[in-house]
């Protein structure tokens, strides 16, 4: 399976510092296991690097979540439902042993949950400092 890199541009900024760092990592983080996936034949290492992302994924959904419950973002618990939601497809693409679709999921949450939902909280947080 050959994986698409995704690429850093100024549509992904929500404007807050800590979330921007963030998922500037989570991009590099995604494209580098993606590389050494493709690079491996060894499927207990494949296995350990989508525990990886799953882990960073978990982290960040928290810390994201700690941001917007510090801002007041009324929308918070409908957002954490999504976090919830892309975790859960996540585990199930691992018990199914399924790479690619875990890898599908990451890349459909980047490219589009970051530039909706994530964008919104920025908006928000402009709006109360
Ligand atoms: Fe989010």
């Amino acid at each position: 399976m050959q994986y698409t890199p995704l690429h850093w541009t100024s549509d992904y900024e929500t404007g807050i510092e800590e979330i921007d760092l963030q998922h500037h990592y989570f991009m590099t983080l995604i494209n580098r296991i993606e590389d050494e996936i493709q690079q491996s034949t060894d499927l207990a290492y494949h296995k350990r690097l989508l525990d990886e992302l799953c882990k960073y994924a978990s982290f960040h959904f928290i810390s994201e979540e700690n941001i917007m419950h510090k801002l007041g973002y009324p929308e918070r618990q409908q957002h954490y439902l999504l976090h919830r939601n892309l975790l859960d497809k996540l585990s199930w693409a691992l018990v199914q042993h399924s790479e690619e679709k875990f890898i599908g999921f990451l890349h459909d949450w980047f490219l589009h949950h970051t530039v909706t939902e994530d964008k919104k909280v920025g908006v928000f947080a402009r709006t109360v400092n």
